[in-house]
């Protein structure tokens, strides 16, 4: 059985088609631009020669060096592109929170700020507009009991065995006629599980889904997506499951037709089934969903319920405090960590069209919604309406960690505006909302393998360099943070009393 080959991370779009062109990351060149350095240098900095002109914050990235999956176990419910991990969060959330306190991500992704602050006793908040990375995030801050989620498999299990000839026979006729418009299926969360004649909205099956899977697997896909109803707690959580076991180069996932990361492109995927006579492999997703569910009940769940909510970032403030007031929870967040989507780099639809399909979504739709393609000065204006918007959501006191990448190519050219982003972010966004800078803390261990790397043959992976703009809603707050950087924290994993629950 052959498959395709997996790819970088970081990929571009070829303007014209809008599919994904397989071009790796260029290698660099040569070293970027320079400016002189003009206050505070690390020796990493110096070395690059990639000068910061705002101070640094001593905040050390501890999290580089903490094992591959620290954290909670729900973190790798399901990849998501530019996800940071964990153990950042946890750097922000030890050094500036009680637990108690109030978290909270206005571009939430798949749910890593709020759900390590749930983790840690703390109420995590995060916000996104994208469907997928909500349902993400609502599975993981307000997850089901481990028995609930069990008991709901079985009798899905056991439903599935009534009528698992009806589907098998609708996913044999799409197999046999891929992307046929004759062809209609039950869609997403369209009919209850005990049987496939209740009334519904029905669909179709693009070919590029139908090839995708054993004609077996689509079945038992085409029944669940039927079946679960993603405003439910437990059905929302097993939904996230199965988005997160949909695709990938091992027999843990449900097509090996495309790597895990991200979707290959529809046209691809069938350019690909045509040349290679590729047909996927049989897996059981009623297995794969237990397997994977066992991984992630690894640990407790977490201390505290969190709140998932969907929305643009710039609204975000307010519907945080009505959430949270909702609730009776304190109103405003002590600490924000969060990383704003990059300069035209990823297109959160586009790349998980398929599992949008499972959900229900159209990935063009969802990246018109998405503010991921603007240019530098619509990006600036952009980040300051949503840093304008969240204000009223913080405390006297919070601290604002927003983690910005450099880029330096935009869809495989030299970007214009994309080197010292964080910087401007602060100039014509941050400061003219009337927030005070702590500083800048560098990714320098990632900037030290950038480093090595650079003259070597994995050059590609230079191509930037993350920083993590620390601000503070007052002069008190950028005092916290700056005071708070170098207090030393504990990385024990799980947490003591976490294990004791
Ligand atoms: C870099 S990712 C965040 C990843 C996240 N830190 C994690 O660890 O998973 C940026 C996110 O911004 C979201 N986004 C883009 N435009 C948005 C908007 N106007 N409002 C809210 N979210 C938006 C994207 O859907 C994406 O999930």
């Amino acid at each position: 059985m052959s498959s395709l080959p997996l790819e970088s991370e970081r990929t571009v779009l070829s303007p014209a088609s809008g599919e994904r062109s397989d071009v790796r990351v260029e290698p660099l060149p040569q070293l970027p631009p320079r400016r002189q350095p003009t206050l505070v240098t690390s020796n990493v900095q110096l070395a690059l020669q990639l000068p910061s002109e705002l101070p640094q914050l001593a905040i050390e990235p501890e999290w580089k060096v903490q094992q591959r999956l620290w954290g909670h176990s729900f973190h790798p419910m399901c990849s998501y592109l530019a996800s940071f991990p964990a153990g950042l969060v946890h750097a922000f959330i030890a050094r500036y929170t009680r637990p108690g306190d109030v978290v909270l991500d206005p571009f939430s992704g798949r749910g890593t700020t709020p759900l390590q602050a749930c983790a840690e006793g703390r109420i995590g908040v995060g916000n996104d507009l994208n469907p997928f990375a909500h349902i993400l995030t609502a599975a993981k801050v307000d997850p089901p009991t481990k028995a609930d989620v069990k008991t709901r498999l079985a009798s899905l299990r056991l439903a599935w065995a009534a009528s698992a000839g009806e589907w098998s026979g609708l996913a044999d006729s799409v197999a046999a006629n891929p992307g046929s418009p004759e062809i209609v299926v039950p869609g997403p969360g369209s009919r209850s599980v005990s049987g496939i004649e209740s009334a519904g909205r029905d669909a179709l099956v693009p070919a590029e889904v139908a090839l995708a899977f054993h004609p077996r697997t689509l079945a038992q896909l085409l029944y669940l997506r039927a079946g679960l109803d993603p405003d439910n707690r437990t059905d929302r959580f097993l939904l996230a499951t199965l988005t997160g076991i949909l695709h990938g180069k091992s027999a843990s996932y449900l097509s090996a037709v495309m790597p895990n990361t991200f979707s290959m492109a529809p046209r691809y995927v069938r350019d690909f089934v045509a040349r290679t006579s590729f047909h996927s492999p049989e897996r059981d997703a009623f297995a794969l969903l237990d397997d994977k569910l066992r991984r992630l009940y690894r640990q407790p769940l977490p201390r505290t319920r969190g709140i998932a909510l969907l929305g643009d970032a710039r609204d975000a403030g307010i519907h945080f405090r009505e959430a949270l007031s909702a609730r009776g929870l304190p109103e405003r967040a002590r600490l924000v960590v969060t990383s704003p989507p990059y300069l035209r780099v990823v297109k959160y639809g586009y790349y998980n069209w398929l599992r949008l399909w499972l959900l229900g979504y159209d990935a063009a739709a969802i990246d018109d919604l998405l503010d991921d393609a603007h240019h530098r000065d619509a990006y600036l204006v952009f980040m300051r309406e949503v840093l304008r918007g969240l204000r009223s959501a913080l405390a006297d006191d919070a601290v604002i960690a927003l983690v910005i990448g450099d880029v330096e190519l935009d869809r495989g050219r030299p970007t214009a505006g994309g080197i010292g982003l964080a910087e401007s972010v602060w100039e014509l966004a941050a400061a003219p909302e009337g927030y005070r800078l702590a500083g800048i803390a560098l990714d320098d261990v990632a900037a030290g393998r950038k480093m090595t790397k650079l003259w070597g043959e994995e050059a590609g992976q230079a191509t930037k360099l993350d920083r993590i703009l620390v601000l503070a809603t007052s002069e008190a707050g950028r005092r916290r943070a700056v005071n708070g950087a170098t207090l030393p924290i504990d990385w024990e994993w799980p947490q003591r009393s976490l294990r004791a629950l």
